[in-house]
């Protein structure tokens, strides 16, 4: 599938992983539609991606307020006339000692990362049904395939976007729409996690292992142009051990606690103390 003009909108282009597939899909020549709530973030990369060719329409959108969402897809359809591609790649994550998680920090987690995805599939898909085609990447994380400690709400809604993919694609599939779930790990050179190993001054174990910012990027294009069903990003690769969980829940679990705790459980006791960053 060629991506030249595909009318694609990103959400969360103004930072980290999103920023890095608006870069990555700019090289395609795609038509951008970038999306976040930091307006001066988002026009400071449309000016960058302009300069090279690409067409781009800055929306500023809080995805966890349906109107906005309404609006970026009326907003889209009015400009360029057409929605070939929906990356629902905005999100937050932190790690919380549970027992210590505001409400508004569960509410704002599950709106802005799954009901958020979930309301703008809803508004974007119409539009590709009269197109007969579309292309749906929920950015989700190997935290969906086996949720660490002290992040169970972030799990709990990249498991459920997990979810949504699969029924998606049960409904749309023989309709020309595919949908995909991407699910990387540990991710470095921008997002979430580095400004956490900044903050914490510590990194995951070695055994867990990690990805980057352009291997996630070049993993949506892959997905674009292929439409499996679930791509997981992370060297070493997790899907071994995802299978030995399936048949032996236990010891999987044994395996992903023993790799992943100490790094989780240090930044929710920086987060507790108030630390910036965390
Ligand atoms: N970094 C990792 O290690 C990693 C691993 C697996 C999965 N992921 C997933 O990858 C995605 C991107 O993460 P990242 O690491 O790039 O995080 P990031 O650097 O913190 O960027 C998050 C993006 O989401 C946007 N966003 C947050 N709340 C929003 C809201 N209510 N409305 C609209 N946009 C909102 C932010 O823009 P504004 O603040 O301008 O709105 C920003 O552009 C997330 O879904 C995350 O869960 C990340």
């Amino acid at each position: 599938m060629t991506l030249q003009d595909k009318v694609t909108i990103i959400t969360g282009a103004s930072a980290g992983i999103g920023q890095e597939i608006a870069r990555r899909l700019a090289k395609e020549q795609t038509r951008l539609v970038l999306a976040a709530r930091s307006e001066d973030k988002l026009q400071a990369l449309s000016e960058e991606l302009s300069a090279t060719g690409c067409q781009t329409l800055v929306v500023r959108t809080d995805v966890s307020d349906p109107n906005d969402l309404s609006e970026l897809v009326d907003k889209t359809i009015a400009h360029f006339g057409r929605i070939d591609i929906l990356v629902n790649n905005a999100g937050v994550e932190s790690f919380r000692h549970f027992e210590q998680t505001e409400t508004e920090d569960i509410l704002q987690t599950i709106e802005t990362n799954l009901t958020g995805s979930i309301m703008l599939a809803r508004f974007v898909i119409p539009q590709m049904l009269k197109q007969k085609a579309g292309v749906i990447i929920n950015m989700a994380s190997t935290a969906g395939k086996h949720c660490p400690a002290f992040a169970s709400v972030y799990g709990a809604t990249k498991a459920g976007l997990i979810g949504f993919t699969q029924g998606l694609r049960g409904e749309y599939l023989s309709e020309g729409i595919s949908a995909t779930a991407i699910c990387p790990g540990f991710t470095t050179s921008g997002g979430v996690y580095e400004r956490i190993v900044s903050a914490t001054g510590k990194k995951t174990s070695v055994a867990l292992g990690g990805t980057s910012t352009a291997a996630v990027a070049n993993a949506v294009v892959k997905a674009i142009r292929n439409g499996p069903p679930e791509l997981i990003v992370n060297w070493p690769p997790v899907r071994p051990a995802i299978v030995l969980k399936e048949i032996f829940p236990r010891l999987g679990e044994m395996l992903a606690t023993a790799v992943s705790k100490k790094f989780v459980k240090r930044a929710a006791d920086a987060a507790a103390k108030g630390e910036p960053g965390t």
